[in-house]
């Protein structure tokens, strides 16, 4: 089938162990998570990766639970632009025409990241690129790519990770009198910080209609220094009238807020206060006529087999059903991103070893207390 998805890591499956049958497949006769959101006038995305075999249960459970999607690595520079004259669109050719086919939201990702694993080597190999050079470069990968899929794809990640916290991140420069930095690699390095506003003013011209974001991780915490970082220099741009719509909130928790999913006797303490924190900061974005969006969740486990303790599970819950509630809770959160829907493509296997069954659904697309649980909460605002 010529929109057929394929998962390029079949090679690895999610959770390592037995599969676990003891648990209930989907309950077809209920409603999909889908249409509770948009039941509230919300979306509910996940990200997908281009297939090299079919897998059959796949297609249809994304397009029964979500109205969005995020490619997760087709857009990436890397695999998008192989030679500096060359694009190769057929994996996002593939993946636009697909959304379109079944009414699907396409949520683009990423038009620029620093780091070198999304880079090209055409780009990062040269080390005498003068800054004109690097703004040419940089937009016209912009006007081409956005240019493209105008009026396609309605939201893109202009720039990905771009903010930092110097206590966890290397390559973190920091500005005097600032806790919080920006990340130092590529784009930075080369073009200096404005490439960010170079990014988004080049997409806009590309496409006037589309939704131009900035995502990063780990600013989830109100007054961390990421956090501060990255809203003292969104609120300049807004201010001087840089086109941006808003802000995407990755949350792979168990990456970046490692110990919130797992047990610990001030555990419940913590949820209410990672909640109370996170919904100051997402208002905050807010309040500067921004949307905030959910981008990338996902909540890692110490890995099984089996899969991970039922202890483990309903926390896990308690994590989705936080993230869901503070997000559409806030007056401007229009959709929540998963980084995935089933443990068997989930990227934590391999990002994290020896965390894993990080997402709603087992290796086998069976719900895990997660999917429930969000459900219950959803049923519970209609
Ligand atoms: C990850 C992909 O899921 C992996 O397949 C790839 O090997 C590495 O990148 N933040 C992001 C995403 O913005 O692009 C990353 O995706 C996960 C972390």
């Amino acid at each position: 089938m010529r929109n057929r998805l394929c998962l390029l890591w079949v090679l690895y499956a999610g959770c390592s162990g037995p599969p676990d049958d003891s648990s209930t497949p989907v309950d077809l006769t209920d409603e999909p998570l889908r249409e509770l959101a948009q039941s509230l006038g919300r979306r509910m995305g996940s990200v997908v990766n281009p297939l090299i075999e079919p897998d059959p249960a796949f297609e249809p459970n994304l397009l029964r639970e979500f109205d969005l999607i995020i490619p997760g690595n087709a857009f990436k520079p890397k695999n998008i632009h192989p030679h500096l004259d060359t694009f190769d669109f057929s994996l996002t050719d593939e993946m636009m025409d697909f959304a379109s086919e079944h009414g699907l939201e396409l949520h683009g990702h990423t038009l620029t990241w620093g780091k070198a694993s999304s880079l090209p080597a055409w780009l990062t190999s040269r080390t005498d690129w003068t800054r004109p050079e690097l703004i040419a470069v940089l937009e016209n990968h912009i006007a081409t790519v956005v240019g493209r899929y105008r009026g396609r794809v309605f939201a893109w990640d202009v720039v990905n990770e771009a903010f930092c916290d110097p206590a966890y991140e290397a390559n973190c420069v920091v500005t005097a009198g600032e806790d919080g930095g920006m990340d130092g690699s590529f784009w930075y390095q080369g073009i200096g910080p404005d490439f960010i506003e170079i990014a988004l003013e080049a997409a806009r011209r590309a496409d006037p209609d589309a939704m131009l974001y900035v995502n990063d991780n780990g600013w989830e915490l109100n007054g961390s220094p990421k956090a501060s970082k990255l809203y003292a220099y969104v609120s300049d741009l807004v201010t001087r009238g840089v086109p941006i719509d808003g802000v995407g909130i990755q949350m792979h928790w168990g990456m970046t807020m490692a110990d919130l999913a797992l047990p610990s006797p001030e555990w419940q303490l913590r949820l209410e206060e990672a909640a109370a924190s996170l919904r100051a900061n997402l208002q905050r974005f807010n309040d500067l006529g921004l949307d905030v969006r959910v981008t990338e969740l996902d909540v890692a486990l110490p890995d099984g087999p089996p899969c991970s303790s039922e202890q483990d599970l309903a926390r896990q819950a308690e994590v989705f059903v936080l993230a869901l509630r503070t997000c559409f809770e806030a007056r401007r959160c229009p959709s929540f991103n998963l980084w995935g829907f089933t443990d068997k493509y989930s990227w934590i296997p391999e990002a994290r070893p020896g965390y894993g069954c990080a997402t709603i659904m087992d290796s086998n697309y069976v719900p895990k207390p997660a999917y429930h649980e969000m459900k219950t909460w959803l049923r519970s605002r209609l």
